[in-house]
């Protein structure tokens, strides 16, 4: 049976980090969505180990498309379009991805796109139902990336802030690992602060310079390694109590500083609509946080469901889908970047 050319099957594959995902989109449903990860196999040494997640993803990128492909009842004959992360990531990672789809878009005759990671984590709320209209702004907090960007359309983006250097989830990684917390060190944080009633003064805010919308959380990580460090000298270890004030201390304030510039980004816009996406967003205290500012302003949230807040290739079908009705389309030549600032929709970007 034939399909319609708006009933078109997307495929999407996603291999930036230690997730493996492939996911079937079609007209705009998310038939399939299956993600395989490599994270307990990094999680002794503390963090990603890029040499590990590549060949994790080796392993893991045909069963998963396997399973994608049954969960949806289709056939890859019935694919008619291909869409793949092509960074920013880690090299190794990507690569993994980006063969693969190329092999299949040649050998299925289907075109193919390349999808920014990032820029997919802000069109994610386009999974949600309502689904935010255009224009909207995205807060993307992930472990790489906290960026703040306006959504004029799918190939119409503008980046208004971003991070200086680390991302807000690395620092929840790279705080849990000097509180012994483990990782990945985000949910350890989240449920250790839970219950906890926050010292505001404990931790100062980096909101930088007036105005800006940029972030920064590298300073607020090495106030909580010197806090660590007094209290070793004053009492010698670290009790649980100190642990949960500073761990609550810590999230207290990336959330405020998180909160501050997502406001202040939407009133600078005269946007009213905000979606939020990456892991960060898991976290129970930016929920509750953003949602009471966002009902003192007026400004209407969009929560994606968690499958789709954490790394996965729905977010890459969709977005990809999106994409190539907007006429976008890539040739075998389609390569991999780490970095995000080498987006290829970012040349029109305001920062
Ligand atoms: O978006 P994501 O799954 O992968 C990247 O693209 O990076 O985000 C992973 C990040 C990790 O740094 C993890 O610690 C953080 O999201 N994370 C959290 C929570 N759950 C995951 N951070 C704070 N609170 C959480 N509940
Ligand atoms: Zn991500």
């Amino acid at each position: 049976m034939r399909r319609s050319r708006s009933a078109r099957l997307t495929l999407g594959l996603e291999t930036s980090c230690d997730e493996t995902s492939a996911a079937l989109v079609e007209r705009d449903r998310v038939l399939s969505n299956c993600t395989a990860s490599s994270l307990r196999e990094h999680a002794r040494y503390g963090g990603v180990v890029p040499e590990i997640a590549s060949r994790a993803h080796l392993t893991a990128l045909l069963p998963t498309l396997d399973l994608a492909l049954r969960r949806a009842k289709r056939r890859l004959s019935d694919v008619d379009e291909i869409a793949v992360t092509a960074g920013p990531g880690l090299l190794g990672s990507l690569l993994v991805g980006v063969s693969a789809a190329k092999a299949l878009a040649l050998a299925l005759r289907v075109p193919l796109v390349g999808v920014d990671h990032v820029l997919a984590h802000a069109y994610s709320a386009r999974l949600c139902d309502p689904a935010p209209a255009f224009p909207y702004l995205a807060l993307v907090v992930s472990g790489g990336h906290t960026t703040i960007i306006r959504m004029d359309s799918p190939a119409r983006v503008s980046v208004l802030g971003r991070t200086l250097d680390d991302a807000s989830g690395e620092a929840f990684d790279k705080v849990a690992k000097i509180l012994g917390l483990g990782y990945p060190g985000g949910p350890a944080i989240d449920r250790l602060s839970r219950g906890q009633a926050p010292d505001d003064r404990m931790f100062s805010r980096p909101y930088l310079s007036e105005g800006s919308l940029d972030f920064s959380f590298s300073g607020l990580k090495t106030a909580v390694y010197y806090k660590v460090q007094d209290a070793l000298k004053t009492s010698g270890r670290l009790t649980p109590k100190t642990k949960r004030a500073m761990a609550a201390g810590f999230q207290e304030a990336v959330c405020d500083v998180l909160v501050k510039k997502a406001l202040r980004a939407c009133a600078r816009e005269r946007l009213s609509r905000l979606a939020v996406g990456g892991g960060v967003s898991a976290n129970t205290r930016l929920r509750a946080k953003l949602d009471e500012a966002a009902r003192r302003s007026d400004i209407r949230l969009y929560w994606p469901s968690m499958a789709y807040c954490q790394d996965n290739a729905a977010m890459i079908a969709a977005y990809g889908a999106a994409l190539r009705r907007a006429g976008r389309r890539d040739t075998l030549e389609l390569g991999a970047y780490s970095d995000f600032s080498r987006s290829p929709l970012l040349s029109g970007a305001r920062s």
